[in-house]
């Protein structure tokens, strides 16, 4: 048997159980903070994020929150850590992509692109050529990153953003959803619309 522990029993785990049996994983069990629920797509709960230690098996963390993601990850850093790719992710064979990161389906990764650990990379969204993701970056669904990006640590671009090629977005922003970045943001924050602009 070929087990993989996912913290974190919401939708986005659903979705994740559902790539990790793809790539191979055929016992499949969750942990979540939430003691009253008992199952997710199909897969038992079998405790808090507290009982990971008493669990043999790899381990991935699938919450949204990029802060969550990142503090459970150094607390369980002595675990295996796998990269899920869906099967029809089209992943650049030149790539890189950090552990615990799941590319999800439809997804397309060009070459020289290196993507940090614990990354999200959603359904049907691309990272073009040379781009570099930090660490807990979540590229949401259907948003493109055009070539030669940098997006820092624990950004989250949210869903159907484009982002011009070239740019850099610094680490703790939130893109809302269908904004349109044409120039570097190196300020943490919120923005949204197009062209994207710092929220009020
Ligand atoms: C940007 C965002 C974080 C703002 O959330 P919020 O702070 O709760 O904002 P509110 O919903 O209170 O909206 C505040 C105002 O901003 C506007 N607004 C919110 N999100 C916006 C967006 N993405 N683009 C343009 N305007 C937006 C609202 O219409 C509202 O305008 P008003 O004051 O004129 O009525 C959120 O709307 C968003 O886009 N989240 C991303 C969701 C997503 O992509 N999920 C992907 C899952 S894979």
């Amino acid at each position: 048997m070929n087990r993989l522990i996912i913290i974190g029993a919401s939708g986005h785990g659903k979705v994740v159980a559902d790539i990790a049996e793809l790539n191979g994983y055929d016992d499949i069990v969750f942990l979540d903070a939430d003691p009253t629920k008992k199952e997710c797509g199909g897969h038992p709960i079998v405790g808090t994020d507290n009982d990971c230690s008493d669990l043999k098996g790899d381990v991935f963390v699938a919450i949204g929150n990029a802060e969550a993601r990142k503090r459970i990850m150094e607390r369980e850093s002595t675990r295996n850590f796998p990269v899920l790719i869906h099967p029809s992710a089209v992943v650049a064979k030149s790539a890189k992509i950090g552990k615990g990161s799941v590319i999800m389906a439809g997804a397309v990764i060009n070459p020289g692109t290196v993507i940090g650990k614990g990354c999200i990379v959603n359904t049907c969204s691309s990272v073009d050529h040379d781009c570099v993701l930090g660490d807990f970056v979540h590229v949401s669904v259907g948003a493109h990153l055009s070539g030669t990006i940098k997006v820092g640590e624990e950004t989250w671009i949210g869903a159907g953003v484009t982002v011009n090629n070239n740019v850099d977005i610094c680490g703790g922003c939130m893109i809302g959803a269908g904004a349109v970045v044409v120039n570097s943001i190196d300020e943490a924050g919120t923005y949204i619309g197009i062209p994207a602009a710092l929220k009020k």
